[in-house]
Order: structure tokens, then C-alpha cells, then sequence
């Protein structure tokens, strides 16, 4: 059986951990080539390190995506290493409590600062963008299609009191992919977004680590906390043919916490 990625080339941001990772990894499993951008450089080059362990050409590259000038950068790269880009999934982001980071505050949107309000809509929406966009170009300019993924959140659909700010990105982050879902058909490019629930990443150390967490997964029917494959997996789908007639969508993978 032909492996479902065969000769693509993939862009995965946030590729140095988590879902990112995770799905850099998996992508090469099903055979494509990979670059793997992040802000964390030496942890880029571990994904990209086994990346190229499973047999395909690999790039690690240092980016800030909140950065127009490193997000050009960032694809011209891969293009002049990889020789071409198939697909973009973007999953650099931060949460709204800065799970990882060693600080846990939740701040409803009347009281928090409008310079935490920007930091966390300058990566989650004005980085996706960027991101997508620059993509989206290049793709064109190959003249023969592409897909772009984004990874969003539950929070796309459902408020999150405390965490308003980021549940705001997710949802412009799916309605970016919307948009570019219905400008970009014409040039063969899908454009879907993946909205996890909770999933076992660093971002969520801090929450799994609180007292609500067990009540919180309690609700998923499926009563386990996610996977980064679970997610790497969706985006798999969404990257190969088998998700070809799919574009601006948003799939879920989350034990059905959201149901929406
Ligand atoms: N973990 C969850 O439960 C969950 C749920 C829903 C959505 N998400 C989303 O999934 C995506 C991946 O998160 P994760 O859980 O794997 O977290 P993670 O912290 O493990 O990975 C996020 C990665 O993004 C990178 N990053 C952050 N800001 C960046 C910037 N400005 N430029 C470049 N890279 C940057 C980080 O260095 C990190 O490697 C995020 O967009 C997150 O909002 C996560």
C-alpha cells in the first residue's frame, strides 16, 4: 500500500513540540518531507532529527510567527530545501494562561491588560495568519494546489470564562480558515482548521496538574485526556487525498467534550 503522503512536503509550526511534533512525525511516517519551525530552535532540531530517523529529508528552523519578515523567511527556506510546499500545518501558539511558561492567571476580558490581549492575538491570530498567508502564495505560485491546516481549539465554538482572549484567536483562527477556504478553492488549496479538547501536550501541564482536571475530563464521554497523535492524526486526514473534499471545515478530536 502507498503511503499516503508520498513526496509531499510539509511545514509544520510549533513542530518542536506537542501536537506539532507529533504530527511532523507522522506526516513522515506516511512518507513526507518535513520542516520544522518553532521558536525553540535545539527542540526544532530534535523533531527534525527524527524526522529524518524514519528515512525523509528534514529542516529545523528558528521562527517567531507573530514575525512578517522570519514567516517569509520561514517558507523561502523551506522551498530551497525541500524544493517545493504541499502542506502548511500552522500549531505555534500559546494559551491563555501560559500553561509551560510557569504562570497560571486567568483575567476576564474587562480586566485584562490590553498588552496580554495583544502578546497572545499577535502568535495565536496575527502569527496563523501570517503563516497561512505566505503559504497560500507559495502554493499558487507551484500552480497545482495545497492543503493548509490550522490548528484552533474547542474554544473556537465555546466561551472559556477567564480565558476569553484565547478562545477569541481560536475562533478568528477558524474563521480565517473559512475565509481562505472560500478564496482559495479556485486554486485547489483546502483550507481546515482542527479544534483538540484537552490533549496531554506541555501547554496543558499546569491545568492537568490542578484540582478541577478530573471533573473536567469526567464530562468527555470518552473520559480520557487527548493524545498529541490524536490530533496529528486529524491532521493526517486533512493532509492527504482521503480529506480532499474537505475544506473549510473543523474536526474535533476531543473524546467528545465539545459536541458542537
Ligand atoms: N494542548 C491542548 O489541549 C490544546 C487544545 C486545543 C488547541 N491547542 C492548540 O494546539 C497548538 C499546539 O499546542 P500544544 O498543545 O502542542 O502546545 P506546546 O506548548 O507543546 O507547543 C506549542 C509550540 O508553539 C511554539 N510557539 C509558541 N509561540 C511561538 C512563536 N511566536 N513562534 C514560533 N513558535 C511558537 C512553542 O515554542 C511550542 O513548541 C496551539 O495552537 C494550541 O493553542 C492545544
Amino acid at each position: 500500500m502507498s503511503l499516503r503522503l508520498e513526496g509531499k512536503n510539509a511545514l509544520v509550526t510549533g513542530g518542536a513540540s506537542g501536537i506539532g511534533r507529533a504530527s511532523a512525525i507522522r506526516f513522515a511516517e506516511e512518507g513526507a518531507n518535513v520542516a520544522v519551525a518553532d521558536r525553540q530552535a535545539a527542540q526544532a532540531e530534535a523533531t527534525a532529527a527524527a524526522v529524518r530517523k524514519l528515512g525523509r529529508k528534514a529542516v529545523a528552523i528558528q521562527v517567531d510567527v507573530s514575525d512578517p519578515a522570519q514567516v517569509n523567511a520561514m517558507v523561502a527556506r523551506t522551498v530551497a530545501e525541500l524544493g517545493r510546499l504541499d502542506i502548511l500545518l500552522a500549531a505555534a501558539g500559546v494559551s491563555h494562561a501560559r500553561y509551560g511558561e510557569g504562570e497560571v492567571v486567568h483575567k476576564l476580558l474587562h480586566e485584562i491588560p490590553f498588552e496580554e490581549w495583544r502578546r497572545l492575538m499577535a502568535i495565536n491570530l496575527d502569527g496563523c495568519f501570517l503563516c497561512c498567508q505566505a503559504a497560500a502564495k507559495q502554493m499558487i505560485a507551484q500552480g497545482d494546489g495545497g492543503k493548509i491546516i490550522a490548528i484552533a481549539s474547542g474554544a473556537a465554538k465555546v466561551p472559556i470564562k477567564g480565558s476569553g482572549e484565547y478562545a477569541v484567536s481560536k475562533a478568528g483562527v477558524w474563521m480565517l480558515m473559512k475565509n481562505m477556504a472560500l478564496e482559495l478553492g479556485r486554486f485547489n488549496i483546502n483550507c481546515n482548521a482542527i479544534g483538540p479538547g484537552v490533549i496531554d501536550t506541555p501547554m496543558t501541564k499546569d491545568l492537568r496538574e490542578s484540582a478541577n482536571f478530573g471533573r473536567m475530563i469526567g464530562h468527555a464521554p470518552l473520559r480520557r485526556i487527548g493524545k498529541p497523535v490524536d490530533v496529528a492524526n486529524a491532521a493526517l486526514f486533512l493532509a492527504s487525498e482521503e480529506g480532499g473534499y474537505f475544506t473549510g471545515s473543523i474536526l474535533h478530536p476531543d473524546g467528545g467534550l465539545i459536541m458542537q
